[in-house]
């Protein structure tokens, strides 16, 4: 049996003001399910990036769990939901699946796969910006009887279907999900034109940063709020973050700190959204709670390694709120 959520009763949320905690309307029933890639991110430090033909000295390496779909997960985690998270890791990777289960996450749906492990090379600059190159490895061969396993579990509630561009059988899954009744959020990154263009008529939330925007309102030769979906969640890095819901516009400014490495912030923010915004907590709330948690990220190096914990993001509200 999947495991069931239900959030605390006071559920973390000592950062709302007494008036947004009685007029919430907190169901905390939903289950996200996150058919997401699970990577090993090369992280090197480097002065600058190199420039084609250049060979450069990186000032430090290491490696960690990484993939946007495992870091969102974990975001969700983070913030007090449990995702179900279905994927696949190389047949004889057992550091990976450790670093997963370490972090929390159930590896119950995390498949062995004839293929290695999906990696990526990051580097990260010391403005914390970085370039990253991703092999799909396992991340693409999911298998069928995965989707049709996770879906079968399931009982009845107001449940989403969590993917990114990371993995195969996208287009497989939103029909499941669709005809099971689910919410399907789609983080479309890395951007690839003809998933997108397949699937953005198909779901319910659509998650892009401010480039990812454009390239799909190119794609679709429209204005950016134009873009045909229900709801549509735009992050811009520190120029904050932006959700389109029924024809509103909600904006949250992002937090002013010191960025060290800005990989898998924008995973932060739609994980630790997510989390509450599909369980009932309002619109304005959810995106502050994920504008602090990508905040307090970007300050440490790592991507999955850096996403904060609830409390600590509840801390980081409080004070700024003083
Ligand atoms: O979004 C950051 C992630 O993108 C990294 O962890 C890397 O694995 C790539 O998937």
């Amino acid at each position: 049996m999947i495991p069931r959520q239900l959030f605390p009763a006071q559920a973390g949320l000592s950062h709302l003001n007494p008036v947004d905690q009685a007029d919430r309307a907190v169901s905390y029933t939903a289950m996200i399910f996150n058919f997401g890639s699970i990577n090993i991110d090369h992280v090197y430090r480097v002065a600058q990036m190199p420039s084609p033909g250049e060979t450069i000295v990186a000032a430090s390496y290491r490696k960690l769990l990484g993939g946007k779909g495992i870091n969102q997960s974990i975001a969700i985690a983070r913030a007090g939901q449990v995702p179900v998270h279905i994927g696949a890791v190389g047949a004889d990777d057992e550091w990976t699946l450790a670093q997963v289960k370490g972090f929390g996450i159930d590896t119950a749906h995390v498949a062995r796969s004839a293929q290695p492990t999906g990696h990526a090379v990051i580097y990260v600059n010391d403005a914390g910006e970085n370039q990253i190159v991703i092999f799909g490895g396992a991340n693409q061969d999911l298998q069928q009887a995965q989707i049709d396993k996770a879906f079968e579990q399931t009982v009845g509630g107001d449940h989403w279907v969590l993917l990114q561009n990371e993995t195969n059988l996208l287009a497989e899954i939103v029909d499941q999900a669709k005809a099971a009744g689910f919410r399907v959020a789609y983080s479309a990154a890395p951007f690839v034109a003809d998933t997108v263009a397949h699937l953005i008529g198909r779901i319910d939330l659509l998650a892009v940063n401010e480039i990812e925007a454009r390239e799909a309102a190119g794609l679709l030769g429209v204005a950016v709020s134009e873009i045909a979906v229900p709801e549509m969640l735009i992050t811009r890095g520190s120029k904050g973050a932006e959700f389109h819901s029924d024809g509103e516009v909600f904006r949250q400014d992002a937090f002013l700190v010191d960025a060290v490495d800005t990989t898998g912030a924008g995973d932060t923010f739609l994980g630790s959204f997510l989390a509450h915004y599909c369980n009932g907590l309002p619109i304005a709330q959810s995106l502050r709670y994920a504008s602090a948690a990508s905040a307090l990220q970007v300050t440490r190096p790592g991507a999955a390694v850096a996403i904060p914990a609830r409390d600590e993001v509840e801390r980081f509200l409080y004070e700024r709120k003083a």
